[in-house]
């Protein structure tokens, strides 16, 4: 379906060519000054130039044309040239009708799709999530959802930080604290035992500990270097150590990504590029792209129009080790040989800027992409407390995932037990459900690439800017259908059509809700998921006002009662697309 904006501007186009005025001025665009009028064309001040007639009277012969046209309940040309106009009723509810026909509510899918891999998470194994994993994770979900609800082939891969050095340090961490187990016993020949030899907390443990100590204990750390090195040469046993460390750690992150409503296709990782490495260094060796610098080979990066200073990529350490640019190169190898993408996109902390900027030149100036394939990054800012500095836990450190989801859902448990007798089960059900939305949206209402300061008290007010209040608005909804699908009636066999408008708090609501093609056209191509918030928020507003303005299940007229539930179903309809694109979901009751 073509948008209102598009539809409008054809009706302009049409006028403004019947004038004898180019078409290209005829452009409509939402109202900046919603106290005047619906939309607007301003085109006549910018075709001034070329007709050298004062705007006005541009303005005026095309008023003139359009003056007439049922599109438009009100059409005037204002000084010094503005077009300013409000839709009729008719038109603006056979646009909501339409849309309520429509299974994707009036959005076209993209044709031909494009295919798109989202990397997006970026968990290490061993280490639990914290809340440097959330945004990259909640907007890489949500970008995920929404190329897709756009018609794309969308690929999500959490492109875990499995391999290298912190593999070596548990290892030898492992062998220190444990040097009986088979792995360890050079002579031994036989089948390494399917259990692993430690869980999650005990691996959770062990690494962070490992970690430190190698920063103190130089033998250590050298240890660990050349376990590294052996488990890179394909040693079994280290293999089969890797192996149950990559168990372990993946049925715990696909656990707590599952709670936060995440998922991923692709469960790849540094491990499954790294094969892919050593011929791929070798052949920039041989290009003549890397050279040696220091002992280490790198490859130039830097481009005549830089206003920053770009350093050189290193390839491969003087070591002979892989470094992480080498693997998200390597990575960019198996994409593309695996799935020619369109489009790669990545989510990570915006301080990781540098390093894809690095990678990407070196890709393409190496001919790791073609043409075809774009690399884009999407840096995000970080989630501070309310002293501006990134979030901790109250002792300062750093905050589990885990632990803040399980705040911010008690904290809604509060809330719900404070208000109301529910029994406490559903309390604690819905409190998960209202917590993961306050904190999603709260989120993901904010530019992506900005910080935000994470308040708790505002996240989950049920009025506002916040997901509470959206969902609010959505069981408030859902509790008027149940009633009146309670009284046995059938809206759509009363009455298959919204109403036409009778009010203006009704028309206020059509036109929110006819502004969602719209929308999800400017949220994909700017892969902007806050631009989503902001709509359904309008979009709540709208439907609140209108709540209060009119009586729904006391109307007396079977015909407008049905129309009204058919205008409440696809507002409903709408929210709920817009919160699943979001990646959060409404409970029955609040
Ligand atoms: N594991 C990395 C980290 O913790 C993030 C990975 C991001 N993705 C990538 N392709 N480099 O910083």
């Amino acid at each position: 379906m073509k948008t209102v904006l598009e539809l409008l501007t054809e009706q302009f186009e049409a006028a403004f060519e019947q004038c004898g005025y180019d078409k290209k001025y005829a452009k409509v665009t939402l109202s900046n000054r919603p106290d005047l009028c619906e939309y607007q064309c301003n085109g006549a001040m910018a075709a001034v130039k070329e007709y050298k007639k004062a705007p006005i009277m541009i303005a005026t012969d095309v008023v003139e044309k359009l003056k007439d046209n049922d599109v438009f309940e009100e059409i005037t040309a204002v000084n010094p040239g503005f077009i300013n106009m409000k839709v009729s009723g008719k038109f603006i509810s056979d646009f909501v009708n339409a849309m309520s026909l429509d299974e994707n509510l009036g959005v076209e899918k993209n044709n031909p799709a494009k295919t798109i891999i989202i990397d997006y998470g970026g968990a290490n194994v061993a280490k639990p999530l914290h809340v440097g994993h959330l945004r990259p994770a909640v907007i890489g979900e949500s970008i995920k959802r929404l190329c897709r609800f756009a018609g794309d082939k969308v690929i999500g891969d959490v492109h875990l930080g499995d391999w290298g050095m912190p593999i070596g340090l548990i290892i030898e961490q492992l062998r220190d604290e444990q040097p009986e187990l088979v792995y360890f016993d050079e002579s031994y020949t036989g089948e390494y035992p399917a259990e692993p030899p430690f869980d999650i907390t005990e691996l959770e443990r062990i690494y962070p500990f490992a970690s430190k100590r190698s920063k103190e204990d130089a033998e250590f750390k050298e240890r660990a270097h050349q376990a590294t090195l052996k488990l890179q040469e394909g040693l079994p046993a280290f293999r089969a150590i890797w192996e149950h460390i990559m168990k372990v750690s993946v049925t715990d992150l696909k656990k707590n990504y599952g709670n936060l409503n995440v998922d991923f296709d692709l469960w790849y990782g540094e491990s499954t590029a790294d094969p892919l490495i050593k011929p791929m260094v070798d052949d920039m060796i041989e290009k003549g792209f890397a050279y040696e610098s220091q002992g280490a080979m790198v490859v130039d990066v830097k481009e005549e129009t830089d206003t920053k200073e770009y350093p050189p990529c290193i390839v491969r350490k003087s070591d002979g080790a892989a470094l992480y640019a080498t693997s998200d190169l390597a990575t960019i190898i198996q994409r593309v040989r695996d799935y020619d993408p369109d489009l790669m996109v990545y989510i990570t902390d915006k301080r990781q800027e540098m390093h894809f900027d690095q990678v990407f030149r070196v890709a393409r100036k190496v001919g790791l992409v073609s043409e075809k394939n774009k690399l884009t990054f999407h840096g995000n800012g970080t989630m501070n407390g309310k002293d501006g500095k990134p979030f901790k836990t109250r002792d300062g450190g750093v905050m589990r995932l885990e632990m803040l989801l399980k705040d911010i859902s008690d904290a809604v448990y509060e809330k719900i037990m404070e208000n109301r007798s529910v029994e406490e089960e559903e309390a604690r059900k819905t409190a998960k459900i209202v917590g993961l939305a306050a904190l999603k949206y709260g989120d993901l209402s904010n530019q992506i690439g900005k910080d935000y300061i994470f308040d708790i008290e505002r996240f989950i007010s049920f009025e506002g800017n916040t997901g509470p209040y959206i969902l609010y608005t959505i069981v408030r909804i859902k509790s008027i259908l149940a009633k009146y699908a309670e009284l046995g009636k059938d809206a759509k066999a009363i009455n298959p059509q919204v109403n036409s408008i009778q009010t203006a708090s009704e028309k206020a609501l059509m036109i929110e809700l006819s502004k969602f093609n719209e929308m999800i056209k400017n949220a994909y191509e700017e892969l902007a998921p806050h631009k989503v918030c902001s709509y359904i928020f309008n979009l709540s507003d709208a439907f609140n006002t209108f709540y209060h303005d009119n009586r729904i299940m006391a109307e007396e007229d079977e015909k407008k009662q049905a129309g009204y539930i058919n205008l409440l179903e696809t507002t409903k309809k709408t929210l709920e697309k817009s919160i699943d694109i979001l990646g959060f979901e409404a409970p029955e009751r609040m």
